[in-house]
């Protein structure tokens, strides 16, 4: 069996190592222009050419929850598309998310400046019942989340496409209940793939729908949001701030307001990250059940788009 790797964003040799070690029957390669066809590729946002050139793949393993740099490819037909099914990215969402709920709830930013001016300062405590924290997509990422943030006892809802019954999650679905699921939220956490129907879901229209003081959290991918109807409703002060981890263009540029806005908070793509470790071992137990014939769980509905 012949394995090829792409991935501009990481050092590749442990990677190459990882992944002989966990197959030591296959042979795995970087990919690079003519290379000898394979039966799998493992890739984080692969060139066209990749796939242009093999044709022959039984199935192409994404090193990444999203698959939305595959939107614009062409792969070759009925090849299985597979994405990273948590493989150690649930707990460090729910990590990410309940700690900026609970930064914000808990107002630890207005606590650091009065540490920087030397105050002793206690402010008044908030009522948790006012901050009803909405989780759109409750999938993989999104439901765990979604329960880990419900420990804290917040109000908690969550919006997909299909219905859904989650203990401790008041659900909505579709659009008919997208309304009343953003007019019910306080605090809007994205956990949607980026599809052309999420493609800016969080705008003026729907950012105004939030209960005032509305709170975001995107931990998905940075065309969820129209950056320009964020910034204009923090200024106008219906939305208290925000938390992104994601950006249209990333690193997100030196000039962009993101940076220094007073009420945002940016970290660079980091809320839940591929772990080597967790990642090869799930990768390489797919292929060798697909080598045997076996479903595997994961595979992505192109159609669908995630
Ligand atoms: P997933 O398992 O595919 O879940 C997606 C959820 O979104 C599902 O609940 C789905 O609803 C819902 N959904 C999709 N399209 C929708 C629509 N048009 N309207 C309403 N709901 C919709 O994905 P996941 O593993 O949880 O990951 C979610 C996203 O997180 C990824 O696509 C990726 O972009 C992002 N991510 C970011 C990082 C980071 O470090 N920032 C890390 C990993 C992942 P149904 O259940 O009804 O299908
Ligand atoms: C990271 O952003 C992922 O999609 O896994």
């Amino acid at each position: 069996m012949r394995i090829v790797f792409h991935a501009d964003n990481t050092k590749v040799q442990p990677w190459l190592d990882a992944l002989r070690q966990a197959l030591p029957d296959a042979v795995v390669e970087q990919w690079r222009p003519g290379a000898a066809q394979a039966d799998y590729a493992v890739v984080w946002t692969p060139p066209q050419q990749l796939f242009d050139e093999q044709p022959a793949l039984k199935g192409v393993f994404n090193m990444g929850a999203g698959v939305d740099a595959f939107l614009g490819l062409r792969l070759p037909a009925n090849v299985p598309l597979v994405r990273l099914d948590d493989a150690g990215m649930s707990v460090q969402m729910a990590e990410y998310v309940c700690h900026a709920v609970i930064r914000h709830f808990r107002e630890f930013d207005v606590y650091d400046r009065e540490r920087d001016a030397g105050r002793w300062a206690f402010r008044r405590p908030r009522v948790r019942a006012e901050f009803p924290v909405g989780v759109m997509g409750l999938g993989v990422l999104g439901t765990r989340v979604a329960q880990a943030v419900a420990q804290f006892e917040f109000p908690v809802l969550g919006w997909t496409r299909s219905p859904k019954d989650i203990p401790g999650v008041r659900c909505y679905a579709g659009e008919a209940g997208f309304d009343a699921f953003l007019a019910a939220t306080r605090v809007l956490v994205c956990l949607l793939p980026l599809t052309p129907e999420t493609e800016g879901i969080m705008n003026r229209r729907t950012l105004s729908l939030l209960k005032p003081g509305g709170y975001v959290i995107n931990v998905a991918r940075g065309a969820h949001l129209v950056d320009e109807d964020l910034l204009s409703l923090l200024d106008e002060g219906h939305l208290a701030g925000a938390m992104l981890d994601v950006f249209r263009t990333e690193p997100l540029p030196a000039e962009h307001a993101f940076w220094k806005h007073p009420l945002v908070t940016v970290t660079p793509h980091t809320s839940a990250r591929t772990l080597r470790e967790e990642t090869v071992a799930q990768i390489a137990g797919k292929i060798l059940a697909v080598e045997r014939g076996e479903p595997i769980a994961g595979v992505v509905d192109r159609k669908r788009g995630y």
